[in-house]
């Protein structure tokens, strides 16, 4: 399925074929482009990047790569292709055909989980758009621009279903989806993880670890949607998200490689004074990062969760993979729950808990790479580990919001939290300690001292390839 590039807006869904959708989109282009070009990445609109498009919806060879002017990118709508006998998976209309329109009856629900997720998008760019200035390579300085990119068509995808199906509502959601902005105070972005600062690389390969995350777990719950075009939405989706964690956790590992390696060479703890981020400031970060992310899946009991789920509008992850009913009218899940001033394990009705089996499967996957990155410490023979924090720690939403623990999950005392989060989070020190060291890196081959040089290749290309072109 080769997508069409000979239209103003690229697309395998045949938008020739429906006029009226047709001239929507391309009402919306030119808004999108001012939005691109105002909060977009900061002085790169001449820049020619070394970024690769989708060219079809195969697992195959989908993605082309060259030289490409951000603004010029062909942002476009692609979804995976259809399945005609596809049927719904769970929920009260299990076995049923997948909607190809919206059921009347959820509208306004689809619409929501539609806003929520393509907000997202935008507001990661906006989020990292003055990174661009200090890079430490070349190299990723092409990562964080694909990244944007990809997150510009994600805006995309969402755009298209709200423009397709949702009449007049969906034209104005995709209107507002220019309007907010991130960390703004009128309009601030829907979630919270997404209205915070990203000033710094290490923030940004954080959040590109931990956030980029959500938005896996999140796709993959509406890749099962019983409304086939936002599965196929969202499937093609995933594909493009996996560079994006890549790119996170292989930032923190080459982070920590280099402090590990300047560890060794100069005999101290305190890579700071040799230009170094000291491992305890990267658990800080980290704990950080983790913990407003997993504010992202909500309350742990949600009756919207479960509404989602009986009406076969949000699945869970891998849901033909899940051996049970697919229905949980009668079966209960093992959650945390503050009781008192303890964290205890309960067992709660199964439909409700949604959300907090995506986190669990949430944290799971973090913790894979956070393993990886103890393996690096290891291997460089020194006695550290990173580890996630609990849960309940420095929690906005949830049971938990209304406690503070310590990043082992032991609830403590207000005045002890005062005391002591500057041992666990970012201080104000060590943010202009991170921040005085991005000074930009842009010749071929070079790296800023801070970050080992990748191990894998671009497309083949090598480090030292001149991924972006300054004109
Ligand atoms: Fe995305
Ligand atoms: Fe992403």
């Amino acid at each position: 399925m080769i997508i069409d590039y000979n239209q103003k807006i690229p697309n395998n869904v045949n938008l020739n074929g429906d006029r009226r959708l047709q001239r929507a989109l391309e009402r919306w282009q030119p808004e999108y482009l001012n939005w691109w070009n105002k909060l977009g990445p900061e002085t790169s609109k001449e820049h020619e990047v070394y970024l690769r498009t989708a060219i079809s919806v195969e697992k195959d060879g989908w993605a082309h790569f060259d030289y490409v002017k951000m603004p010029e990118y062909r942002w476009g709508i692609f979804l995976t292709p259809s399945d005609p006998t596809r049927t719904i998976d769970f929920g009260i209309h299990k076995g049923q055909p997948a909607w190809q329109v919206v059921p009347g009856e959820y509208r306004s629900e689809l619409r929501r989980l539609i806003v929520t997720q393509g907000d997202t998008e935008p507001a990661s760019v906006e989020q990292q758009r003055y990174l661009g200035k200090n890079c430490p390579s070349l190299y990723d300085l092409r990562n964080l621009f694909q990244v944007n990119v990809e997150e510009g068509r994600h805006l995309w995808a969402m755009v298209y279903l709200l423009q397709a199906y949702f009449g007049r509502d969906g034209r104005e959601e995709a209107d507002a989806m220019l309007e907010r902005h991130s960390g703004d105070a009128d309009k601030p972005r829907i979630l919270g993880a997404f209205n915070e600062k990203t000033p710094d690389w290490l923030s940004f390969f954080m959040f590109t670890y931990f956030t980029d995350r959500d938005g896996k777990f999140q796709l993959g719950s509406l890749a099962e949607s019983g409304f086939d075009p936002l599965s196929r939405s969202c499937r093609f989706m995933l594909t493009e998200e996996a560079h994006h964690m890549f790119v996170g956790e292989s930032g923190v590992g080459r982070i920590v490689q280099r402090t590990c390696d300047l560890m060794n060479e100069h005999n101290n703890d305190d890579v700071r004074k040799n230009g170094g981020i000291d491992l305890p400031t990267l658990q800080k970060y980290l704990n950080f990062h983790f913990s407003i992310s997993t504010d992202l899946f909500g309350q742990e009991l949600s009756t919207n969760a479960a509404t989602y789920y009986n009406t076969g509008i949000k699945g869970r992850l891998s849901e033909t993979k899940i051996d049970d009913d697919h229905l949980l009218h009668d079966s209960s899940y093992p959650i945390l729950e503050l009781s008192g001033d303890k964290i205890v394990n309960v067992e709660v009705p199964a439909l409700n808990a949604v959300n907090e089996r995506l986190r669990d499967d949430y944290i799971a996957d973090c913790d894979l790479g956070v393993r990886r990155w103890n393996k690096i410490i290891e291997e460089a023979g020194i006695d550290y580990c990173l580890k996630l924090p609990h849960r309940a720690f420095n929690r906005r939403i949830g049971q938990f919001s209304e406690i503070q623990t310590d990043p082992a999950g032991k609830i403590i005392t207000q005045t002890d939290w005062d005391k002591s989060h500057a041992e666990w989070l970012p201080t104000q020190e060590d943010r202009e300690y991170v921040q005085s060291l991005m000074q930009p890196v842009t010749e071929p081959g070079k790296i800023a001292g801070w970050i080992s040089p990748p191990k894998g290749r671009i497309n083949r290309q090598p480090f030292e390839f001149e991924f972006v072109l300054f004109n």
